[in-house]
C-alpha cells in the first residue's frame, strides 16, 4: 500500500470513529445507517423513528435529538411526530428500564425464556412496568449486538449472553 493511500485508510477510519455515538452503542449504527439509506432525507422522519423504536425499544430523549441532527430537523419537529403517532412510546414510567431483544439471533437463542422468567420473578409483561413503578420491560428487535445474543439493556447498558439466572441477577437491585 502506498503512503497516501494508508494515510486515506487511517483517515477514513479516523472519520468512522469519529462518527460512532460517544456512548459506543451499537444502536445508534443502526440508525445511522438507516438515516444514509434515506440520503438524510426530512421526510424520512417516521421511517427513521420506526427504526430507532424498533432497536432501542422505546424512543429517549438522546435518540430524538440524535434523528433530529441526523435530519437536520428541529428538535420540536421531532418530538411533535414521536408523541403524535400511538405507534411510538416514549420512555416507560418506570424508575429503571431493561429491554429484551427478540430479534431472529437472540429469539433463537431463548430470549423468550428471558421474558418468562421475567415475568414469572419480576411480575412484569412486555410493555409494563411494575406495580410499584421500579422497572419496565421493553422488547426491541435487534439492538446490534447479535454475536452476543441473547442480549439485553440495563439502563442503556448492552450486556450479552444472558440467561435467566443473569437476567433476574441485574435487575435484582432494582427491584428490592
Ligand atoms: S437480534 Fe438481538 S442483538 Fe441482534
Amino acid at each position: 500500500m502506498s503512503s497516501a493511500s494508508a494515510q486515506k485508510a487511517v483517515s477514513e477510519k479516523t472519520q468512522a470513529k469519529k462518527k460512532e455515538h460517544p456512548s459506543g452503542d451499537k444502536r445508534f449504527k443502526v440508525l445511522d445507517i438507516t438515516m444514509k439509506r434515506a440520503q438524510n432525507r426530512p421526510d424520512a422522519l417516521i421511517e427513521v423513528l420506526h427504526k430507532a423504536q424498533e432497536a432501542f425499544g422505546y424512543l429517549e430523549e438522546d435518540v430524538l435529538i440524535y434523528v433530529a441532527r441526523g435530519l437536520k430537523l428541529p428538535l420540536s419537529r421531532v418530538y411533535g411526530v414521536a408523541t403524535f403517532y400511538h405507534l411510538f412510546s416514549l420512555k416507560p414510567s418506570g424508575a429503571h428500564t431493561c429491554v429484551v431483544c427478540l430479534g431472529t439471533a437472540c429469539y433463537v437463542k431463548g430470549a423468550g425464556v428471558l421474558l418468562d422468567k421475567l415475568a414469572e420473578e419480576a411480575h412484569v409483561q412486555q410493555g409494563e412496568t411494575t406495580a410499584d413503578g421500579k422497572m419496565s420491560l421493553v422488547t426491541a428487535r435487534c439492538i446490534g449486538a447479535c454475536g452476543l445474543a441473547p442480549a439485553a439493556v440495563f439502563d442503556g447498558k448492552v450486556m450479552g449472553k444472558q440467561t435467566p439466572e443473569s437476567i433476574m441477577d441485574n435487575v435484582k437491585e432494582w427491584l428490592e
